[in-house]
């Protein structure tokens, strides 16, 4: 294509000199009054082209070498785009792949790169760093998670648009000692609208910003962004095969168990009635009764997390339940944590299975005390939600139903650690010292909240107490497409 325009262009050139070489000797001869032939005339004109030539053969020599420098940097983009996306086909973790684009990208032969590069992905509004290459320890725990707006890369997160600065200036807040003079682009990675991550390549200072380099970086960023994509799909799935087999597997041992556990209990129950008046032996079998009390309850915990326990769910009001419970939470509490209680006027109805929804609060409660074992407060709302601009969780269920109950779960203690965040509804997961935990509570929570339609958020903000928020859509919405998005975390508007 581009030589058929160098082509084009030496015809052009020739024409243009020729036409122009025959209007002067027009003119000339017109003004000096002279009257030559037609001969003399092409004569003349093509004498003139050939003297021209060298200075067209110097305009066609800077053109084509403009032409190879196009070409050659086509090839390496082409190259290097190639590369990017075999490595993203690569079946290995997401930081492996992070760390291969980066070692490819920083070999970009094109631009005036620094051998140091990072990639961050947005967690609970702060970049996390995901990979790096040619950082020092000191910067890689500078930089270990930027807040949004803090530095180069927290703007480009918060703008979502590509930031580039020639040299360490005022934007660039985080420095540490030593750091050599740099310049930066910072790209965000984005799926649409919404920004995963930065990416930060260091260039040469006193670089300029090259619109051609900023839109390769951007084409990087939108394979990185598939990569994220495709990894959280991946694990979602994985998670839910995962809840899948472990609730085939814990039904089938909770039905067994709780059979054996129902003939202990009967049998315990006659050996009370018939036990002589014997105080000792009376308290060893109120032992066993209280045992097979707490066993019962673990195999309901289990059924209901398997889902295979009936589920009749009928139109339910939650604020009613909420408050026929509190009696109860407060003798849980043991009077350390004092509990609030606010229910919206005219709560709108849901159709639901009041033990199940009791036994969620149950759940969050008891998490609550053992997270505030020198007392505290536990706080539980239920409000109507008719648009999502009112809220920032519960988007999941106002997707699809204007209306919807959130019920949020708030407490004073230091809330939910990076760990219990990052194992995210996780079955058995637990910080508890054995036999105090089971790390069945999130998990029922979640199941419980997922089969009345609805979702669960949790909004965790560093040093502060632990908030769950509960949509559970109205009677009237027809039963949404269970989704395969797990809960989500947000930070606390
Ligand atoms: N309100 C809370 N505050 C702080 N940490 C919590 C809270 N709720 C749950 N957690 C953490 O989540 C873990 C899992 O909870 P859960 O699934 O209920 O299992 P368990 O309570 O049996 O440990 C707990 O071990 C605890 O570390
Ligand atoms: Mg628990």
């Amino acid at each position: 294509m581009r030589r058929i325009k160098l082509i084009d262009l030496i015809f052009k050139l020739t024409v243009i000199f020729f036409l122009s070489e025959l209007f002067t000797m027009f003119v000339f001869s017109t003004w000096l009054n002279i009257v030559p032939g037609p001969k003399q005339y092409i004569l003349d004109a093509v004498t003139m082209l050939l003297l021209s030539t060298p200075f067209i053969y110097i305009l066609i020599i800077r053109r084509e070498r403009e032409i190879n420098k196009l070409d050659e940097l086509d090839r390496q983009l082409q190259y290097i785009i190639n590369k990017v996306m075999d490595v993203s086909l690569q079946h290995t973790s997401q930081e492996e792949l992070f760390n291969r684009i980066l070692t490819v990208v920083i070999k970009t032969s094109f631009m005036p790169l620094e051998p140091h590069a990072a990639l961050f992905l947005l967690e609970n509004n702060r970049l996390v760093m995901k990979a790096q290459i040619g950082l020092t320890d000191g910067h890689k725990a500078l930089c270990a998670e930027i807040p949004l707006g803090k530095c180069l890369c927290g703007l480009t997160a918060q703008n979502g648009r590509t930031v580039f600065e020639a040299a360490v200036g005022s934007l660039h807040e985080i420095k540490s000692a030593g750091m050599p003079p740099h310049g930066h682009y910072c790209v965000p990675i984005k799926s649409g609208a919404a920004v995963l991550g930065v990416l930060t390549l260091y260039v040469r200072e006193k670089s300029e910003y090259n619109e051609f380099e900023a839109s390769y970086l951007e084409t990087v960023c939108s394979i990185l962004a598939k990569i994220v994509e495709f990894k959280k799909l991946e694990q979602n799935a994985r998670q839910l095969q995962k809840m899948e087999s472990l609730g085939r597997f814990a039904s089938a041992i909770a039905h067994d168990f709780n059979n054996i556990l129902a003939g202990i209990k009967g049998f315990n129950a006659l050996a009370i009635e018939d036990a002589p008046a014997d105080a000792r032996l009376k308290g060893h079998l109120a032992l066993i009764e209280s045992g097979v009390n707490k066993g019962t309850e673990l195999t309901t915990q289990l059924l209901t997390f398997s889902r295979k326990q009936p589920q009749g769910m009928s139109e339910l009001d939650l604020g009613g339940t909420i408050s026929s419970m509190q009696k109860i939470l407060e003798i849980m509490m043991q009077k350390k944590v004092k509990i609030r209680v606010e229910i919206d006027k005219d709560l709108f109805k849901i159709t639901g299975n009041k033990s199940q929804i009791e036994q969620l609060i149950m759940n969050l409660a008891v998490n609550a005390r053992d997270a505030m074992p020198d007392g505290g407060e536990f706080r539980i709302t239920a409000a109507n939600i008719t648009n999502s601009a009112d809220t920032k969780s519960c988007l999941k269920v106002l997707r699809h139903c204007s209306k919807a109950v959130r019920l949020t779960f708030e407490d004073t203690g230091p809330g939910l650690s990076k760990e219990v965040l990052n194992n995210n509804f996780e079955p058995f997961f637990t910080t508890k010292p054995e036999g105090k935990g089971t790390g069945l509570g999130l998990s029922t929570v979640y199941t419980i909240a997922t089969a009345h339609n609805g979702c669960i958020d949790i909004l965790n903000e560093p040093g502060k107490g632990a908030c769950f928020q509960i949509c559970i859509p109205v009677s009237e919405c027809k039963p949404a497409v269970q989704s395969v998005e797990p809960p989500s975390l947000t930070l606390k508007p």
